[in-house]
């Protein structure tokens, strides 16, 4: 079975890269950010105001709701309480709570504990902050990216711009460096790289070439089991 974990900072492209790389070995794709996302939504959605003063109240929040994120390939689907909100939790407001929900240990251990059921369940491309670190630190293959903030914050700029809710580069950039201390600060599994990780600057590299490169590690490492149907 195959369990890759990427983890890094926003803007790095684990999406993008984790998407390309599920699709060429054959196994699911799982955003864990989603998942923290939707229950930053249902904290906005329940008037819960920043910084949480409250965390077992959106504890509360997060056990009694249902997380789903499902699909293939390109088409990944979150849903909240059965509800497709795929488009909502990418809002730059969204991404502040996501941080913030991510933040508490009784959310962490609810969303950990069903991200570590579908990785060992059929293996996949699991990409996060904590994926190598707590969540499956058995994982086939750790990669941890990085880019330069310049080009990260380009990056979400542009993804914005798509999405057809630009923001100005300077409050990208200052809202992405806040996410980022936030994530790499807080007391439970704060983002971090360790010696089990293969490191990948993609700042001057194309989402297909990274996705390249880290298959081409997992199967120099995995080459008896990737000719194995069905493994
Ligand atoms: O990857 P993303 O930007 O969609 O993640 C949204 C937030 O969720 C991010 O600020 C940190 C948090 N997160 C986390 O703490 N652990 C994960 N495994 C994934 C995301």
């Amino acid at each position: 079975m195959i369990v890759v974990a990427i983890d890094g900072p926003s803007g790095v492209g684990k999406s993008t890269v984790g998407k390309a790389l599920a699709a060429s070995l054959g196994v699911p794709y799982l955003d864990t950010g989603a998942m923290y996302r939707a229950i930053g939504l249902l904290a906005r959605r329940n008037g819960i105001p920043l910084p949480i003063a409250d965390p077992d109240q959106v504890g509360e929040l997060s056990e009694a709701a249902e997380v789903r994120v499902a699909g293939t390939g390109g088409d990944v689907r979150t849903f909240l309480d059965g509800e497709d909100v795929s488009e909502e939790i990418r809002q730059p407001e969204v991404s502040l709570y996501a941080s913030a929900v991510a933040a508490i240990p009784r959310v962490r251990r609810r969303l950990a504990a069903r991200q570590r059921e579908l990785a060992l369940s059929g293996g996949g491309v699991l990409e996060g902050r904590d994926i190598g670190t707590k969540v499956i630190p058995e994982a086939t293959s750790k990669f941890f990216l990085t880019a330069r903030p310049e080009i990260r914050a380009r990056r979400r700029f542009d993804e914005l711009v798509r999405k057809g809710t630009p923001q100005d580069l300077d409050s990208v950039r200052t809202e992405m460096e806040a996410r980022d201390e936030a994530d790499s600060t807080r007391t439970d599994s704060p983002l971090a790289c360790d010696e089990t990780y293969q490191v990948v600057d993609t700042s001057d590299l194309k989402p297909e070439e990274v996705a390249d490169r880290l298959r081409a590690w997992i199967v120099s490492r995995q080459a008896v089991d990737l000719q194995r149907p069905g493994v």
